[in-house]
């Protein structure tokens, strides 16, 4: 949520700068901007919309300059416009900033009293009228820098930009992600290692409560008492191309077709092998507990209620699943019984971080699954383990969300294990059937031609609802939500048996509904359910496979073929058809597949 590059080089900056931000503009394309000291002086262009408005521009109006900062924008105080838009510039200082100054009205009125005004509706311009303020009473830069940053509350990651300093970058960190990159007499500053990685893969992530002071020559650290500190530097490895389409047309359907890849990835580092030893020790031990406790949001959430079902049934633990937004305020009683399991794609997601700071100290074990690493989420647990599901810049979360599922998967059984509830035959058995589930999601990609005719339809309806059972439901939500998130198509996900208990009242031919249903034992149920919205005219869209289209699919409006799968984990092969039905039925109405309007891959705002 909000992106933000500084580059102190030895070449002109600005192809630099928007190529940082191209990497980052699934944080936020509201609008983009840079700044750049020229020749001493600070200067800078800004753009509404996307990046490539801002390229446009700098094709007319050029920016010249070695150093510089750029940003792309998820508005949060002040509508998106050019003027809302950063960098912020006071005087003598330019501000980029991802998160939120809560104090900043307060911080107004101080200035106010010497007649300093805002001239923007952001509460960022109040960092750039507060340094500039201590510049004008004789502060040096950084210590301009230093004395603004006391000033603050709330969630920053900040760069400053300073008139007449060609060779500093002031960098700050807390609660929002910052990582300084380091060059051969070049530095540069970057909201995640992703953004520096064309440039360097040699990058020190700030701490909380960090500064970074960023000359060529390299960075110094202060820590959150402004004290010198030393923070490691790390390699990492995000090839240049980590960010490429590999030929796809969008960012989504590239990470769809990746999913077998990354599962086997995944599930081969979590799974036990054939003589049954642990690949992995994950480090929790599920007998300690009596309950675990899942915290997390949109589609992340969703992967916990999938989930809840395979701990449940196979482990025989009771889960309590919650969205992190509600949790956090709910103070729910906890003790040292209870695990303790975030999931979060980012690692960065506020509400999820939050809630992880309320369990720390009162629950038994604070667990994150994140797929970045260096995430605050995954530094703030006793333990992050890895979905290893790579970079995923579509803003509609997908291998993210099958990886989260094959961790948490492999888990239950961990669980199952522990807690003696497995024999080796039954272990063996449901271990094959999760090592199964990177060729059926192979097989339920080969099945995209029926699901693009199917979208082809849908996409002239304006509600849709989703049904399963079983795990099958949460997995009908998600179909919902990627839906109305990609299509704007308006959708709504409901248990089967549920349908009869309100919502089969919308049921017309003007509402296609997407029943998901492998032949399993609750098949004949799911069929019934189906039977009451075709008698009441509702028009079905049946996701079965090939036994469960010719036993219930008379009458059915649209049928998609999946593999026959066997077993409880059936829900993770199910979830690409529900990705496709969502891509596909995006591309045909045109809108913005990868940067749908209003959202933003990362969080990290209340
Ligand atoms: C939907 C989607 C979001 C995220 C949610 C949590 O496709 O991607 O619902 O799942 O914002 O994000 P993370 O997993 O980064 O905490």
């Amino acid at each position: 949520m909000c992106g933000i590059v500084g580059v102190l080089g030895n070449h002109q900056v600005s192809p630099i700068l928007v190529e940082g931000l191209r990497r980052l503009e699934y944080r936020g394309y509201d609008s983009a901007g840079i700044a750049t000291v020229n020749a001493g002086k600070l200067e800078r262009r800004r753009a509404l919309g996307k990046l490539v408005n801002l390229s446009d521009a700098l094709v007319h109006e050029p920016l010249a300059g070695t150093s510089g900062i750029g940003h792309t924008r998820w508005a949060t105080h002040g509508a998106a416009n050019t003027a809302n838009a950063h960098p912020h510039q006071r005087g003598r200082v330019a501000v980029v900033h991802n998160g939120i100054i809560e104090n900043y009205r307060e911080l107004r009125s101080r200035l106010d009293a010497h007649g300093i005004t805002p001239e923007t509706d952001t509460d960022t311009e109040t960092v750039a009228m507060l340094c500039d303020w201590y510049l004008n009473q004789g502060l040096p830069p950084i210590d301009a820098a230093k004395a603004t940053i006391s000033d603050l509350e709330g969630a920053y990651a900040l760069c400053f930009l300073f008139e007449g300093e060609d060779d500093l970058i002031v960098a700050a960190r807390k609660g929002s992600p910052l990582a300084v990159g380091w060059g051969e007499g070049e530095m540069f500053v970057g909201s995640d290692a992703l953004a520096l990685a064309p440039m360097t893969s040699e990058i020190t992530y700030l701490e909380e409560g960090d500064i970074a002071i960023v000359t060529r020559a390299g960075a110094a650290f202060l820590d959150d008492t402004q004290q010198p500190v030393t923070r490691t530097r790390k390699t990492v490895n995000l090839g240049a191309t980590a960010t490429d389409k590999a030929g796809h047309r969008h960012f989504m359907s590239k990470e769809i077709a990746e999913q077998p890849d990354v599962l086997a990835n995944a599930l081969k580092y979590y799974t036990t092998d054939r003589e049954g030893r642990h690949l992995l020790e994950t480090g929790v031990d599920f007998s300690q507990f009596d309950r675990i406790v899942m915290v997390a949001c949109g589609t992340a959430s969703l992967a916990c209620f999938v989930s809840k079902y395979w701990f449940e049934q196979i482990a025989r633990i009771p889960v309590e699943i919650d969205i992190a937004s509600e949790f956090r305020y709910r103070e729910p009683p906890l003790n040292d019984r209870t695990l303790t399991l975030f999931v979060s794609q980012s690692g960065e997601t506020a509400d999820t971080l939050a809630a992880l700071r309320y369990c720390t100290g009162q629950a038994g074990k604070v667990v994150s699954i994140v797929n970045a690493m260096e995430s605050s989420i995954a530094r703030e647990s006793d333990l992050a383990l890895p979905i290893l599901a790579g970079p995923e810049i579509g803003v509609a979360s997908t291998k993210a969300f099958t990886c989260q599922l094959a961790v948490l998967a492999s888990l239950s059984l961990q669980a199952a294990r522990q807690r003696g509830l497995l024999d080796e035959a039954g272990d063996r058995e449901l271990t094959d059937q999760l090592r199964r589930v990177p060729g059926q999601v192979t097989e339920a990609l080969a099945i995209a031609p029926q699901v693009q005719a199917v979208s082809a339809q849908l996409a002239r309806y304006e509600d849709v609802l989703f049904l399963g059972r079983g795990a099958l439901y949460p997995l009908a939500l998600e179909g919902a939500l990627k839906l109305k998130e990609i299509s704007y198509i308006h959708a709504e996900g409901y248990a089967s048996g549920e349908l009869k208990h309100g919502p089969i009242a919308l049921i017309d031919e003007e509402m296609p509904v997407v029943v998901l249903t492998p032949h399993d034992a609750m098949f004949d149920k799911t069929v019934s359910n189906m039977q009451e919205v075709m008698a009441r005219g509702g028009k079905i869209v049946m996701v079965s496979d090939a036994r469960g289209l010719k036993d219930g699919g008379d009458g059915v409006w649209q049928m998609i073929e999946m593999p026959k799968i066997d077993g409880p984990f059936a829900a993770i092969a199910y979830a690409v058809p529900i990705q496709q039905l969502a891509y596909f039925t995006a591309v045909e109405k045109g809108t913005d597949v990868d940067q749908p309007r209003n959202l933003a891959k990362s969080v990290t705002v209340e």
